[in-house]
C-alpha cells in the first residue's frame, strides 16, 4: 500500500489475452477445437528431434538461429539475413509495436482481427484503432480512409482469424501502395500454409519496403506449445527488430523440432490435404442444417447462428457433448462460433451434436 509505481502508458489498459478453453470439468476426453491447433499433432520427426535435443538442455540455444533461418530461406525462397525468429509470431508482433509505435501513434487492425494486435499496441503505449470489415472481409478502402499522420502500423491476417476469409493480392497491393511514409503494413501469415500455392505475403516484402510478414510454426506444423515464429521484412526494418530480440528467445529443442517439421514436407502436405478435405465436409454439412459459414482458407470455420443467444446455446450443447469450440463475441462476432477443423472423428461429432441441437430448437 502506498507504493508509488511508475507504470508505463498503456499497460493498465490491457485486457489480458484469453486463449481458447481447453478443458471441460469432469470430462477427461473432451476434444479441443478452440485454438486452431493441428489435430494430427506435429510430424513424428519433429517430436524425435525435440527429444534428441532435450539431452543438451544444459546448453544455451543458438543466438542467431542460423540453421533454422537457413532452412526457412531455402524452403520459401527468401533471404535468410532478413528472417528473425521469435518466441511465437506473437513476439514478432510485439517487437513491431515496440519498435515503431509509441504514445500518440496509432495501430490499425481490422474489426475482427487477431487479439494480440491491440494488446501489443497498447503495451507499447500506442492507440489501437479497430477498422470495420465488410461482411467479415478486410476492406482496403475503409483501412485507407482510417490512415492519418499518426498511423504507424496496420495489421492484417491473411487468411484472417477468426473469419477464415482472405484479402486478394490486388487489394493488398493497393493498400501497401496507398500508405504514407512512416507507416508499415504487417501481413500476418499464421495460416498461410493452409492455402495451396500462397506465399503468405513474401512477394510483397520483396517488392515493397513498407511491408513486413509474420509466420508461425504453431499452426500447420503443430508446434504451438513450443513457441516458434518468425518475421521477414526489408533490411532496414529487420535491423531495428533484431535489436529488440533477447539473445536466447527460442529454446534449442524448439529450434530442432521446427527444423525437422519444416523438412518433413510430406507430412505438411498430408496435414494440408486433410484440413482441406474435412473443412469442406464440415462447412457443407453445417450448411445443410442451417448453419452457414464463409468459405474458409484456414484450419477453422466461422459458423454463424441466428443470434448471440443461439450461438451460446450451441456452444453449451457442444460442451455437453465433449466438444470445445471458440466463442468469438470478443472479436465482435457474438452470433458465431469458431470451430477448428479437427480429425475425422471430431468433425463427425461436431456435425452430430449440432444436428441434434438444431432439431431441438
Ligand atoms: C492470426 C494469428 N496471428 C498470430 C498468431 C500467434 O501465433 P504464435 O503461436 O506464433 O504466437 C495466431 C495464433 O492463434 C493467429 O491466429
Amino acid at each position: 500500500m502506498g507504493l508509488k509505481l511508475n507504470i508505463q502508458p498503456g499497460i493498465m489498459g490491457v485486457k489480458p489475452y484469453v486463449g481458447g478453453v481447453s478443458k471441460i470439468a469432469g470430462n477427461a476426453n473432451a476434444i479441443k477445437l478452440s485454438s486452431n491447433e493441428n489435430p494430427l499433432g506435429p510430424s513424428p520427426k519433429a517430436l524425435a528431434a525435440y527429444q534428441a535435443e532435450a539431452a543438451h538442455m544444459h546448453r544455451y540455444p543458438s543466438e542467431n538461429h542460423a540453421a533454422l533461418r537457413e532452412l526457412i530461406a531455402h524452403s520459401y525462397g527468401l533471404d535468410e539475413a532478413r528472417i528473425l525468429m521469435g518466441c511465437g509470431s506473437d513476439e514478432i508482433i510485439s517487437f513491431l509495436c515496440r519498435a515503431f509505435a509509441g504514445v500518440g501513434d496509432e495501430v490499425l487492425y481490422t474489426e475482427h482481427g487477431f487479439g494480440m494486435y491491440q494488446i501489443s499496441a497498447r503495451l507499447s503505449g500506442a492507440t489501437p484503432v479497430s477498422v470495420p470489415e465488410k461482411n467479415r472481409v478486410t476492406d482496403v478502402d475503409t483501412l485507407l480512409a482510417a490512415v492519418n499522420e499518426n498511423t504507424r502500423l496496420i495489421f492484417i491476417a491473411n487468411p484472417n482469424n477468426p473469419t477464415g476469409t482472405m484479402t486478394p493480392d490486388a487489394e493488398i497491393a493497393r493498400l501497401a501502395d496507398g500508405l504514407p511514409d512512416g507507416c508499415l503494413l504487417v501481413l500476418d501469415g499464421a495460416y498461410a500454409e493452409f492455402v495451396y500455392g500462397f506465399d503468405g505475403g513474401a512477394a510483397f516484402v520483396e517488392t515493397r519496403d513498407n511491408v513486413v510478414m509474420t509466420r508461425t510454426f504453431s499452426k500447420i506444423f503443430g508446434l504451438g506449445g513450443l513457441r516458434v515464429g518468425w518475421g521477414y521484412g526489408s533490411a532496414e526494418v529487420m535491423a531495428v527488430l533484431n535489436r529488440l530480440k533477447g539473445p536466447f528467445n527460442v529454446s534449442s529443442p524448439a529450434l530442432a523440432a521446427a527444423k525437422a517439421a519444416l523438412e518433413d514436407v510430406e507430412y505438411t502436405e498430408y496435414c494440408r490435404a486433410e484440413n482441406e478435405k474435412w473443412r469442406g465436409w464440415l462447412a457443407a454439412e453445417l450448411g445443410k442444417i442451417g448453419i452457414p459459414s464463409d468459405p474458409s482458407f484456414a484450419n477453422f470455420i466461422l459458423a454463424r447462428f441466428s443470434s448471440a443467444d443461439e450461438a451460446q446455446a450451441a456452444n453449451a450443447h457442444l460442451q455437453d457433448n465433449g466438444l470445445i469450440v471458440r466463442l468469438v463475441a470478443s472479436y465482435n462476432l457474438p452470433q458465431a462460433l469458431r470451430i477448428t477443423i479437427g480429425d475425422v472423428v471430431a468433425c463427425r461429432q461436431v456435425v452430430a451434436a449440432l444436428t441434434e441441437f438444431k432439431a431441438r430448437i
